[in-house]
């Protein structure tokens, strides 16, 4: 990183799935004229090209050159990052719960998240960043100015994951879901690299009884804190 790059603030949104940590993120980033990274997005989209390519997620000498080498285009919407993979528009495929499982199985290599350090961290741009993910406050930004851990409990991030994809016409179960986060939260958290936890001087929030500008408000203080000490 050189020196205009380090000048450069970053916040990050770390959390389990379904804490609301996207929309937070998202949402933050457009208030403030920041950037934003949905680093989740990165490893979703490496699911997609492995799937695309008849890769086995646990193939993990074939996922990390592959990862490294993707022909991928990145661009902003209403609705969050526009990813183009080998040319192709694959935003829409990103979600779907096939595609969340593979990711977070293949998010546990090392080489597959060695191969997306560099490529998350080229988001980094003036006038700063909102990253969202998993390890962003613990790894990929350890220097952010402001570092925020949401949660919420499994039964409420089901919930709201089944509103959204019943929102999106997906045929889900919720009971199904339920166990998918669980099982999903086990295996990011204890992965041997990079787990799902928090950076020692992150700010839990927990939002199951809080509304999105709720939260927003609680991270508007924080910053507002953290800018006037830094
Ligand atoms: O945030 P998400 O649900 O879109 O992330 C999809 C998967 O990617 C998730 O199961 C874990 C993994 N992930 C990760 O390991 N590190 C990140 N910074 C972001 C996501």
């Amino acid at each position: 990183m050189n020196d205009r790059e380090a000048s450069v603030p970053v916040i990050t949104v770390d959390g389990p799935g379904g804490s609301g940590k996207g929309t937070i993120a998202m949402r933050l980033a457009d208030q403030l004229g920041w950037h934003f990274l949905d680093s989740g997005a990165l490893y979703r989209l490496v699911a997609v090209a492995a799937m695309d390519r008849g890769i086995e997620a646990d193939d993990e000498a074939a996922l990390g050159p592959m990862a490294q080498n993707l022909d991928v285009n990145f661009g902003i919407s209403n609705d969050g990052m526009v990813i183009l993979l080998d040319g192709n528009y694959i935003t829409g495929r990103l979600r779907s719960e096939t595609v969340s499982v593979f990711a977070s199985r293949i998010s546990a290599f090392p080489r597959v998240r060695a191969a997306l350090v560099q490529r998350q961290r080229s988001f980094r741009k003036s006038p700063g960043l909102v990253a969202d993910g998993r390890d962003m406050g613990t790894v990929i930004f350890p220097d952010a100015i402001l570092k925020i851990f949401l949660t919420a409990t499994a039964e409420a991030r089901a919930e709201r994951r089944y509103k959204q994809l019943k929102e999106k016409g997906e045929s889900v179960n919720l009971t199904r879901l339920f166990q998918d986060i669980k099982k999903r939260d086990e295996r990011d958290s204890n992965r041997a690299i990079s787990p799902l936890k928090p950076a020692s001087d992150a700010h839990v929030i927990d939002s199951t009884e809080l509304s999105i500008n709720e939260v927003l408000q609680i991270i508007q203080i924080l910053l507002d804190d953290s800018m006037i000490s830094h």
